[in-house]
């Protein structure tokens, strides 16, 4: 089998924070979506990957990520031309991919679990293709899957005004080369682009096996700030803390369920677990409360802050209520105007968020 990941798009719903960083690149507690998505992969014995990349974010993504040699997998880079749907990029894949069955995993979803089980389903089976679902509360945002009473797929719609369930597609999906022929039949969609849903609507309507597995477990689609804090939260959850033997921890109260990384120094603070300090971060009089993500190089003095990701090279002081459910990104200076007259001074990028009380 071989992987595909898809990392092309815009990131617009992530904006402003996406202007300058792909939204796969954003970290959940202090790794990029992006990494956690090809760890999966390869934790389920997939190490040959392909990754779509489109401009503007190509070059930091390769850059970043590399020929693969630090994750133990073989990375080949496919450039689309246009982000013209999840459809259009398996199309160009194509010469990749050749006869194998592969998995395609999209660059911003992250699921609880693995997906070994999964990919072991499907190696040993003759299905087409099969599917992902998760019932969830909100299924316009997503593709929509209508099952009959034996489980079997009756229909498949994208981003439905009235969805005929609560199942959505999940960001991960496994294929032979049948999915060619679809890819290569559809045309786009309403919103101009190629979509993966109608293309597996065609393989179902042209009579290939197409297995859907409900998963229980969680799962997020990254797209939207509010999922980024959430889906933060449940790595969280889910991370073995450990306190690098570099850190420094003075006059401070950290938790069972906080992990420090290395370089970072802890003065006069408080943190309270699941929480993560990145590399050479200096926390000093201030709170850390649940489910914050701290990356590296960060300062934070004389502050608190819960539910919250901060990015690298930012400096938080002296502010004078608590920061909560807030996406910080990289080298922002937060602080209080001590200086007359008492006003609020801001140097704020297009698209930004600011709530003051
Ligand atoms: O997350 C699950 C949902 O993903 C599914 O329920 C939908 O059926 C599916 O269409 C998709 O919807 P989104 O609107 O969330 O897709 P998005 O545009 O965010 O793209 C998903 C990933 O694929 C993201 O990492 C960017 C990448 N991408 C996207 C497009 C449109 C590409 O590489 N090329 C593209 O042309």
């Amino acid at each position: 089998m071989k992987g595909l990941i898809l990392s092309g798009g815009k990131g617009t719903r992530l904006y402003p924070l996406t202007y300058t960083l792909a939204k796969q690149l954003v970290p959940l507690a202090n790794k990029p979506v992006l990494v956690r998505v090809i760890e999966t992969i390869r934790d389920a014995g997939v190490t040959d990957i392909g990754i779509v990349v489109g401009d503007p974010t190509a070059d930091e993504i390769m850059h970043r990520i590399g020929n693969g040699d630090a994750f133990g997998v073989k990375l080949t880079y496919i450039k689309q031309p246009s982000p013209d749907g999840l459809a259009h990029a398996v199309k160009i894949s194509e010469p990749f991919l050749g006869d194998d069955r592969f998995v395609m995993f999209l660059g911003d979803n992250c699921i609880e679990g693995g997906i070994h089980t999964l990919i072991r389903d499907f190696a040993d089976s003759a299905w087409n293709s099969q599917i992902v679902l998760k019932a969830v509360e909100n299924p316009r945002s997503y593709g929509v899957a209508d099952l009959r009473e034996d489980g079997s797929i009756r229909r498949l719609i994208e981003k439905p005004q009235d969805p005929p369930s609560n199942l959505a597609l999940v960001g991960i999906y496994m294929f032979d080369s049948t999915i060619f022929e679809a890819v290569n039949a559809i045309r786009p969609s309403k919103r101009g682009e190629y979509e993966i849903t109608d293309a597996i609507q065609w393989l179902i309507d042209h009579k290939r096996s197409v297995f859907p597995y409900v998963h229980g477990g969680w799962w997020y689609d990254t797209g939207k700030p509010i999922d980024m804090l959430e889906a933060n939260a449940a790595v969280l959850d889910e991370l073995r803390p450990d306190i690098a033997p570099d850190a420094e921890i003075v006059n401070s109260e950290v938790d069972k369920r906080v992990t420090i990384q290395a370089g970072a120094r802890i003065i006069n603070s408080t943190i309270r677990g699941p929480a993560i300090i990145g590399e050479h971060t200096v926390i000093e009089d201030s709170y850390v409360g649940p489910f914050t993500s701290i990356y590296h190089h960060v300062t934070i003095k004389n502050c608190e802050i819960e539910r919250s990701i901060v990015l690298e090279e930012t400096s938080i002081s002296d502010l004078p209520a608590r920061l909560h459910e807030s996406l910080i990104g990289r080298k922002v200076t937060l602080t209080r105007n001590n200086t007359k007259p008492n006003a609020y001074k801001m140097n704020l990028g297009d698209n930004s968020v600011v709530r003051v009380d």
